[in-house]
């Protein structure tokens, strides 16, 4: 004998919880239509916490990564949208990133600059040639410039402080961010005090675990947060950020570092996905998700409203379109490489890493028109977190 669906009435809703009708269907599907809709109104909630609070649990947290669907990513993306709107308009900074060491003492198994990759073909720039960058960077609209390198003890304070200094006079009304890892305490006041504004050290990740399967044992998470901490205490515009879907990384990991980003309250945070280099122990590993790397830039804004946050070149390396979609998803900076072209290649972190394209400094005014298209302008000031002004 067949059995026969139980038919019951129910409500229907949509996806704003408004009510549309009266309808029959089967129990059973109701149960499944019901919590399906319930969980998507439960994860809504857990967003609307976090445009209140700029924060939420551990397992909530858990909880928001692991159920996103289509819809809940376009609800996040909408309040980022909104909250950024609010701080910074439609305004996109820029950032002269340059590269002018691509030596290092560590060896991160994931980056393709690591110590132990015989194959990477070594540079430095000299001061000259920074400062000519910046003078191209300067021609084109540019008032912040990132120095960005390996772990060089080539570049000593002294070294590093006249550089800053010298940059600092030739062009006064920018800004110097620092990306050079780990120093001591000294060495970052030492550099501030030399007229350096903003430092760059991502954390990479927020779990002690985590952080281990990364890295060799001289490197470890709680020096890494140490600096994180002196870099804020003396008084830089301090910015912190982690990959997406690095190797063993989990959700919980990603909670950790959300947990780890609002404890450290950041004026910057760079998250880009994960991208295998064939020359370092990665090698096999899958690359890190696109459509993750939006999702949590999303809720970024809602942690950090006024935060600087980058559409990373990782995810434009990825996506031709990742610029735009990190810009649409809640970001608000874009770093174009300015580094000597003769060199551009040879700081292959990850594979296939883009730098000649629009992502260049030199192709400002494409990027300006792709910026234009999704209703962003380019903004040629030094874009300081509003706090910091
Ligand atoms: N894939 C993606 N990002 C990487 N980085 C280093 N190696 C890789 C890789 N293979 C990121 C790190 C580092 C920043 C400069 O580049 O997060 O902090």
């Amino acid at each position: 004998m067949a059995i026969q669906p139980v038919i019951i009435p129910v409500k229907s809703y949509d996806s704003n919880a408004n009510f549309i009708s009266n309808r029959s269907i089967p129990a059973a599907q109701t149960i499944y239509f019901d919590s399906c809709f319930r969980y998507t109104v439960f994860m809504k909630e857990f967003i609307d916490t976090l445009l209140k609070e700029h924060t939420l649990s551990r397992e909530n947290f858990i909880r928001l990564i692991d159920a996103r669907t289509p819809e809940l990513s376009a609800y996040l993306f909408e309040k980022a949208d909104a909250v950024r709107k609010k701080h910074f308009g439609n305004s996109v900074y820029i950032r002269g990133l340059i590269e002018f060491t691509n030596y290092c003492v560590n060896d991160c198994y994931y980056c393709g600059i690591r110590r132990s990759n015989r194959e990477a073909s070594r540079y430095r720039l000299s001061k000259e040639a920074v400062l000519s960058c910046c003078e191209e960077g300067y021609a084109l609209g540019f008032r912040t410039f990132v120095l960005q390198g390996g772990e060089d003890r080539r570049y000593s304070d002294e070294t590093l402080s006249d550089l800053i200094a010298s940059i600092k006079s030739r062009f006064p009304d920018c800004a110097v961010t620092l990306s050079v890892g780990e120093r001591s305490y000294d060495s970052y006041q030492s550099l501030f005090e030399a007229g350096a504004d903003r430092y760059l050290l991502r954390h990479e990740t927020a779990d002690e675990a985590h952080y281990k399967k990364l890295h060799p044992a001289s490197l470890s998470l709680e020096n890494r947060k140490q600096c994180l901490w002196n870099l804020k205490e003396i008084g830089y515009q301090t910015g912190c950020g982690f990959m997406v879907g690095s190797p063993c990384q989990r959700t919980e990991s990603i909670a950790e570092d959300l947990l780890f980003i609002h404890e450290l309250q950041p004026e910057m945070v760079g998250i880009g996905p994960f991208i295998p280099h064939h020359d370092t122990p990665f090698k096999d590993f899958p690359k890190g998700s696109v459509e993750l790397t939006l999702y949590l830039i999303g809720i970024l804004r809602l942690m950090l409203p006024k935060c600087l946050i980058p559409a990373t070149t990782a995810l434009g390396t990825l996506d031709p379109e990742g610029r735009e979609k990190g810009i649409l998803a809640g970001a608000n900076v874009c770093m174009p490489n300015l580094s000597p072209i003769s060199v551009r290649k040879k700081y292959l972190l990850y594979d296939n890493k883009i730098c000649t394209g629009d992502e260049s400094a030199e192709h400002l005014k494409s990027l300006s028109k792709r910026m234009a298209k999704i209703g962003f302008q380019i903004i040629k000031s030094r874009g300081d977190h509003p706090d910091k002004i």
